[in-house]
């Protein structure tokens, strides 16, 4: 199949939901991604900051194929060892009690928006501007754009937002009936903001206060992204319900809520499909070898070299979760995908988010790559 034929075949055949890079990508190895003519690129995007080991790393194709040839499936009617063995992994490094599993954010989302009724017995959840955390129902609820929300009104009531970054502004919306509030350590949809060094910390004084649960939505900035482990530890705070995804299955579709201190009723929530036992494996590996091959480390490293080294342009970021104001973010970064970069955008912010296997070399290409097409 050439780009022609994929052009065509989903004009003809797939939902026409998605305004596609013209990019037929093929294979990964590492931090690139070669399209179906062999042509090369740098991955700096990550298929939306979820290739967090890179592509095709070999100690997650091995266990891929070790689990697969295994068991990939049972269902949550019995026990599965990878399923327990990633849980208390998660909660180890996490210092959260208890794990369930989605199969994406969105999922993980709807699973702390019920946990978080079902357990305070109140109704309203605050959610920020500006906020993305998915498409489901309960998670577009809490979403703020309105070019998601407005074909799919009403939606799940009981949901208002807050300025983000502005606590007077969660005050005034925050009452007793408040079960959640629901909030991204760094705004990714958005184009890469960052909050006061203080916001999280004064939500959690706030939340605390009034008996409400703060959902901390890690889904994008976690296992690494942004040179921590977790925003909420370099906030030195601790979530009542965390949200994971993401960077956590290497591209393997996979998510998971941790929480403390409460937990479901029997039968109130589940799936299928939730922590198959492939899907545990793979995120167990991508964890260890976030660990082994000291990722956190490397993307703090090597994203304040990028950020450095970009002097000149407008960025904005932690580790590599950078946003980099252009002019025109579709047609600056139609100019990097020609120059052999692959970055997405939001508005008229590109953002980068690599691999966290990203080394200097790779960072130096990056930079060349940028200035060559990109006026400051
Ligand atoms: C912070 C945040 N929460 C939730 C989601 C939804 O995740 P998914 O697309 O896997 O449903 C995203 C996706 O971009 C996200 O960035």
């Amino acid at each position: 199949m050439d780009y022609n034929d994929a052009v065509r075949l989903e004009k003809k055949y797939f939902a026409q939901l998605f305004d596609r890079l013209p990019l037929l990508i093929t294979s990964g190895k590492d931090v690139y991604v070669f399209d179906s003519q062999g042509k090369k690129y740098l991955d700096i995007f990550s298929g939306v900051a979820v290739s967090s080991v890179g592509h095709a790393h070999p100690a997650v194709v091995k266990a891929i194929k070790d689990q697969a040839g295994k068991l990939i499936h049972a269902s949550n009617w019995v026990y599965t060892e990878p399923q327990l063995e990633l849980a208390e992994k998660l909660t180890k490094l996490t210092g959260l009690e208890r794990v369930f599993y989605s199969n994406d954010g969105a999922g993980a989302v709807e699973a702390s928006l019920k946990l978080a009724r079902s357990v305070t017995g109140k109704k309203e959840i605050i959610s920020m501007e500006k906020s993305f955390h998915g498409r489901t129902f309960g998670a577009l609820s809490a979403t703020w754009s309105e070019k998601y929300r407005k074909p799919f009104m009403p939606l799940v009531p009981g949901f208002k937002f807050a300025k983000y970054n502005d606590i007077e502004s969660l005050k005034k919306e925050i009452t007793d009936d408040t079960a959640a509030v629901i909030v991204e350590p760094i705004l990714g949809e958005a184009g890469v903001i960052i909050p006061d060094d203080n916001y999280l910390q004064q939500v959690r004084e706030l939340t605390q206060k009034k008996g409400a649960l703060l959902i901390v939505d890690e889904i994008q900035t976690g296992f690494g992204r942004t040179g921590e482990w977790f925003e909420y530890k370099r906030a030195k705070i601790k979530p009542d319900i965390l949200l994971l995804a993401k960077g956590l299955g290497g591209g393997f579709p996979v998510g998971a809520i941790l929480y403390s201190g409460f937990d479901y009723k029997k039968g109130e929530h589940g799936g299928t499909f939730n922590g198959s036992p492939l899907a545990c494996t793979i995120a167990k590996t991508v964890i260890e070898i976030i660990e082994k091959e000291k990722l956190v480390v490397n993307s703090k490293k090597t994203g304040k070299y990028l950020i450095d080294k970009l002097k000149g342009y407008k960025t904005h970021g932690r580790g590599l979760m950078i946003g980099l104001d252009v002019d025109d973010g579709k047609k600056q970064a139609l100019k990097l995908i020609e120059n052999g970069l692959i970055p997405i955008y939001s508005g008229n912010t590109l953002r980068i988010l690599p691999p966290l296997t990203l080394k200097r070399e790779h960072a130096d290409n990056i930079i060349r790559k940028i200035t060559e097409v990109i006026p400051k």
